[in-house]
């Protein structure tokens, strides 16, 4: 079989170019200041990890969610720099953010508790304490923190 000569094959290949390309991140090509931030990739993953347990309690897989526990209650930390930048920017609210991030963390903890017990109910009512927890801290400081970080030009 002639491999190069697919059409297929060939739309394939420019099919994959383009994904990966468009997939970079803006800032990667420009020295952009709104190149995204590691707070946003940690948050990408929470958002991914989070769609993982979804899938987990409707597969009833409590060992699953509890393995995907972890990861939602010890999300990444950005690098220090950005760190400092955060909390500049958060100034007086830093520890209303913080207890948000706690509460976050310790919806997660109950989740993943109730899933070592195999209790599919209990698993459930925690996940919607810490879906809540997330839309809290988004309701909070989402639009201000992308407006600061990303939208000055
Ligand atoms: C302490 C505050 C806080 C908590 C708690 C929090 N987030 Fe976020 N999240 C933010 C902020 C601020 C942004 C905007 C960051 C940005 O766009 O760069 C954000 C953005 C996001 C995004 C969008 C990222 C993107 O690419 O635009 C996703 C997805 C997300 N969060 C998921 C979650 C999930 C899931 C949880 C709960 C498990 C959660 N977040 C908890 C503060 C928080």
């Amino acid at each position: 079989m002639k491999c190069t000569n697919n059409p297929r094959r060939v739309m394939a290949a420019a099919l994959f170019t383009a994904i990966t390309l468009s997939a970079l991140p803006v800032g990667a090509q420009t020295a952009d200041p709104a190149k995204p931030m590691a707070f946003r990739s940690a948050m990408d993953k929470l958002g991914r990890d989070m769609q993982a347990v979804t899938g987990a309690i409707s597969g009833e897989d409590w060992a699953l969610v509890a393995e995907l526990v972890p990861k939602i209650a010890h999300h990444d930390e950005p690098p220090a720099e950005e760190l400092k930048a955060i909390h500049g920017w958060l100034g007086s609210h830093g520890g209303k953010f913080h207890r948000l991030d706690e509460q976050t963390h310790k919806a997660a903890v109950a989740m993943g508790n109730a899933a070592k017990r195999g209790n599919g109910k209990a698993v459930i009512s925690a996940f919607e304490k810490v879906q809540q927890s997330c839309l809290a801290c988004h309701q909070s400081f989402r639009k201000s923190f992308v407006e600061h970080f990303y939208a000055k030009r």
